[in-house]
């Protein structure tokens, strides 16, 4: 496995590895979710391609108040699970790598980034977007691979791959969970031992929640606020927001037909989780 630090570098080692080339990219802490995303590019790139993983906590999709200098940053261990799935080059740049101190172009998606995390965290997608415009520059891969856990993150991505017409397959992973049903991140090492307990209810209100909607229930405000009461049963929680959208336009339902999104942003303490779900093709 080879680890680059420079793009210079970066580049010079790709040129000699086969295609596809398949990109993860990640900011490291990486747990089972980032692993499966592994899985699903080595799958993509078959045994002779090339699996790329970038690490890189991105400081321009970090508000000031929010957790870029606390954000766990293992890097050894990192390298060591990249190697144990058999990762062929993993790209560590530091921060003076990917931003001159007098970076100026930003990318910015004007419509999917409105709502849901973007109306809390405004500079968010376009750091995502601009930080990850780089990285495909850099890396120029064939395909890309995205968590469905960060389920707007990857509808922006496919709407700014396909509105600058980049010749980049976007490939979606589904969420990987702990046992008990929470959504792996790396911010779950943030939450104290009652809170991690109480994490739980975000997915627990996300079941009960597909329940309702495959027994029937077409209604997105009752289904809204039966989710909001059950993680309100939770003492610790603070709601940032929960949502029933469209899961392509990602804009309110009148009505729930064929499919639907509920998507959810809740604090424990400072640690702010997300989770989703999405069901499509549901019956008239
Ligand atoms: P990060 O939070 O490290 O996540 C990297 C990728 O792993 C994202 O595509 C995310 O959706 C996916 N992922 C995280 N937890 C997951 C889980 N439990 N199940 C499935 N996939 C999961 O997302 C980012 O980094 C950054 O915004 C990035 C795209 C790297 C740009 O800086």
């Amino acid at each position: 496995m080879d680890v680059h630090e420079s793009i210079e570098d970066l580049r010079a080692g790709l040129r000699s590895r086969p295609h596809p080339v398949v990109l993860v990219p990640t900011m490291g802490a990486l747990h089972e979710g980032h692993l499966s995303l592994v899985r699903a590019a080595r799958e993509r790139a078959g045994a002779a391609g090339t699996v790329v993983v970038s690490i890189f906590v991105n400081p321009s999709q970090f508000a000031p108040h929010e957790d870029f200098d606390a954000y766990p940053r293992p890097l050894l261990q990192d390298l060591d699970l990249c190697r144990s799935v058999g990762v062929d080059v993993v790209f560590t740049p530091a921060r003076e790598v990917m931003y001159a101190p007098d970076a100026s172009v930003r990318v910015l998606e004007e419509q999917l980034s409105q709502g849901l995390c973007g109306r809390s965290r405004p500079h968010f997608f376009s750091g995502v977007c601009t930080v990850v415009a780089k990285l495909f520059h850099i890396v120029q891969p064939e395909a890309a691979v995205f968590g469905e856990k960060d389920f707007q993150q990857l509808a922006v991505i496919r709407r700014m791959v396909r509105d600058l017409a980049w010749p980049i397959d976007i490939i979606a992973a589904p969420i990987v969970r702990e046992p008990d049903g929470l959504a792996m991140s790396s911010r779950n090492q943030y939450l104290d031992a009652e809170s991690r307990r109480q994490a739980v209810v975000l997915h627990q209100a996300l079941q009960r929640a597909r329940e309702a909607v495959l027994g029937g229930a077409r209604n997105p405000q009752a289904l809204r606020e039966q989710v909001v009461a059950e993680i309100q049963g939770a003492p610790l929680a603070r709601i940032d927001y929960v949502e029933v959208v469209d899961p392509d336009a990602l804009t309110p339902l009148p009505s729930i037909a064929n499919q639907v999104l509920i998507a959810l942003a809740v604090r424990f303490g400072s640690t702010r989780l997300i989770d989703n779900l999405c069901l499509r093709k549901l019956p008239a």
